[in-house]
């Protein structure tokens, strides 16, 4: 059974490296029928490449201009439920470009949890190469702590996904979307 959301607005999912946003998207594809679109799917995609191999041959600054290309690509499209990589909401643009899509949806988790997901993902290595001189924990511990702020302001709802399924996941972000937009206070 198909639980449309009851507006026209899309989604955005963004959070930390392994927070689920893909899978999150994927479900909620499921659940309403909307087209997904995740920004590193397009990017790897656009160039037939790995985000790893981007990284280690053309530098993190390429990276961002592919992934500023693949936000904009996304956010063209009414009504998708877009998944960006962890770093995308700390440009200006992207955020701009994102807001435009619908409720901007944080998936938050503590950095252990993160760790323990990214670690057993096969999808790893040719997604999240190193950002920082520091590693696994440490890395993420470090990420977050700059992050958060920048995650905290942008976000329209927050999701706490510590120890829930992604198909929970993804019912309590659809709720969250179904209730936007927010009526504004009397
Ligand atoms: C990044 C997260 C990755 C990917 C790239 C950079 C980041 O996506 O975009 O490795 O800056 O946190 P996920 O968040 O989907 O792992």
């Amino acid at each position: 059974m198909s639980a449309q959301p009851p507006t026209d607005a899309g989604l955005v999912l963004f959070g930390m490296r392994g927070s689920g946003k893909s899978s999150v998207a994927r479900s909620l594809s499921a659940l309403t029928g909307r087209a997904s679109a995740d920004t590193d799917d397009l990017i790897e995609r656009a160039t037939g490449r790995t985000v790893s191999d981007i990284f280690a041959r053309d530098g993190e600054p390429r990276f961002r201009d592919l992934e500023r290309s693949a936000v904009a690509d996304a956010a063209a499209h009414p009504g998708w439920i877009v998944s960006v990589g962890g770093g995308a909401v700390l440009h200006t643009d992207n955020r701009r470009l994102l807001k435009t899509v619908g409720p901007c949806v944080w998936l938050h988790a503590a950095p252990e949890f993160l760790w323990d997901r990214i670690r057993t993902d096969a999808a790893s290595p040719g997604r999240r190469p190193a950002l920082t001189a520091l590693q696994g924990l440490d890395e993420l511990r470090e990420l977050l702590h700059v992050r958060e702020p920048v995650y905290r302001d942008f976000a329209d709802f927050t999701v706490d996904t510590a120890g829930r399924s992604v198909d929970d996941v993804a019912m309590i972000v659809l709720q969250a979307w179904q209730s936007w937009p927010r009526s504004a206070p009397a």
